[in-house]
């Protein structure tokens, strides 16, 4: 066989296995794969996780499953009653935790003076933070055309701001520590464009581009970035969505 046909059969191959898996998969293969052979999530066991965003939907969810494999919690949104909700599921779904290992930390994100008590708070009870989950968030539904620009300022406020601002005051910590991992809920919005979203696109490509420069300047440290992409989901995500007007749910 030449050359040129090897590169056509391999490309065969290739559009053949990327047009194949994703029928059996919920998720990309990349992805897949590392869920298959990488290493598996029990290594997280006594790990510090702060989840930002762990009243419903993905930070609850993710907070389930961080707890079943042992993991230490602390529990941020604005809602305390949802957040000891979801700080009792955790301790029944794992009876060798304790009440003490998941603390619930009530926090609005854009209040951006409690950002250091609240971190400070954390180390004073747990010695320490190896996560940080960026997940709070809200998402969009309006025309292009009709966004307010005080919503875009909002939006930017909420799902940008906030969380690069929390991220700088625990990256000096991790860079002390010369360990820690970032996750940030992004969206599949984040890779490509979505209609009728725009100032969300723009916040979730924002977010890239904020965390892909932290993880070239920290090449030669021992810091992880995750950005989460995911696709459309069953949460109540879309239930309270901005519009293209300030003050205005849709
Ligand atoms: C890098 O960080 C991990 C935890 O995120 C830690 O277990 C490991 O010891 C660190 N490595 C170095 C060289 O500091």
């Amino acid at each position: 066989m030449d050359l040129i046909a090897i590169v056509g059969l391999m490309t065969i191959i290739y559009t053949l296995v990327y047009m194949i898996f994703p029928w059996f998969l919920d998720c990309d293969l990349n992805l897949a794969f590392h869920e298959r052979f990488g290493k598996p999530i029990s290594s997280l066991k006594d790990k510090v996780v702060w989840i930002i965003g762990a009243s419903s939907g993905i930070g609850e969810h993710l907070a389930y499953v961080l707890a079943e494999n042992g993991c230490k919690l602390i529990l941020s949104a604005r809602r305390e009653t949802e957040l000891e909700r979801v700080k009792n599921n955790c301790l029944q779904r794992n009876a060798n935790l304790k009440s003490c290992d998941i603390e619930v930390l009530v926090l609005d994100i854009r209040d951006l003076d409690k950002h250091e008590p609240a971190f400070n708070s954390i180390i004073a009870k747990f010695g320490k933070l190896d996560i940080l989950v960026n997940n709070a968030g809200q998402s969009q539904r309006a025309l292009w055309e009709n966004i307010e620009i005080s919503v875009d300022r909002e939006m930017f406020d909420l799902n940008v701001f906030s969380p690069i601002a929390l991220s700088r005051l625990v990256a000096k910590y991790f860079f002390k520590m010369n360990a820690g991992h970032f996750v940030v809920t992004s969206s599949i919005a984040g890779i490509i464009e979505v209609p009728f979203s725009a100032t969300y696109c723009a916040n979730k490509f924002a977010l890239h581009g904020y965390y892909k420069t932290l993880g070239i300047e920290t090449l030669d440290k021992n810091i992880s970035i995750t950005m989460a992409c995911p696709g459309p989901l069953y949460t109540d995500f879309l239930a309270k969505a901005f519009t293209g007007k300030s003050n205005e749910v849709s």
